[in-house]
């Protein structure tokens, strides 16, 4: 099977680390090779990218810089692992990707789509994911699930009416990239979600059934 690449999105605490998880444990299960891997970060340098990018220090960080490094952690993530990966043959779960930033420095910043599109160009003609899910849940129920914010986090500080437009913003686009991105709807349990997402990548055959 050839590489694909698979992207998680969705607001704060919607259970992207523990849908990741569960479907590695699937993928291991079947003795599929996979890479699971984040953004921003997944790498020495982006990682470093994302300290700064997160630090709650940096309340003076403009939104073009924030994009901007966003952008840059980005191509270096996927010179350093996503096409590696992919080169292998192996499937990559990415925790966040493109839409990620539409909807937090589109939607959430204000910065308009052409900006974006054009900082992350090179990302999106050499690597746009097969599909991207869209973790669906509410941030105010997302953040109960959470038990709150993180007060050293930047983008988690950035007030709730940030984080409702942040989802507002991917429900655009969903209207918006029906075939790229995909509502998953989380109200059930985290297991009923994992069986969601399996079904929808075996239809789509992007993961070998079992
Ligand atoms: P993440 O590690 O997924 O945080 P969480 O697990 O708390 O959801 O992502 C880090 C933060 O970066 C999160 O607040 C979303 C934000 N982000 C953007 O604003 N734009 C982007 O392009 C990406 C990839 C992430």
């Amino acid at each position: 099977m050839k590489g694909r690449f698979i992207a998680f999105e969705g607001c704060e605490g919607a259970g992207k680390s523990t849908q990741m998880r569960l479907l590695s444990e699937q993928l291991q299960q079947r003795g599929v090779p996979h890479t699971v891997t984040r953004e921003p970060g997944g790498g020495e340098i982006s990682e470093a990218i994302r300290k700064v990018i997160l630090n709650g220090k940096f309340t003076a960080m403009t939104d073009e810089c924030e994009a901007l490094l966003y952008a840059a952690a980005r191509v270096q993530h996927l010179s350093d692992t996503v096409a590696p990966a992919l080169a292998r043959g192996e499937i990559v779960l990415c925790d966040r990707y493109i839409f990620s930033s539409y909807a937090y420095q589109g939607a959430g910043r204000g910065l308009p789509r052409k900006f974006l599109e054009e900082i992350n160009s090179y990302a999106v003609a050499h690597f746009m994911p097969d599909v991207s899910l869209f973790l669906d849940i509410p941030p105010v129920l997302a953040f109960d699930r959470k038990h709150g914010k993180d007060e050293n986090d930047r983008m988690e500080c950035a007030g709730d009416g940030f984080h409702a437009r942040v989802y507002a913003g991917y429900r655009q686009l969903l209207e918006e990239f029906p075939a790229a991105l995909v509502a998953v709807d989380c109200s059930g349990t985290k297991f009923e979600t994992s069986a969601k997402i399996v079904r929808l990548l075996e239809e789509r055959g992007l993961i070998p059934r079992a």
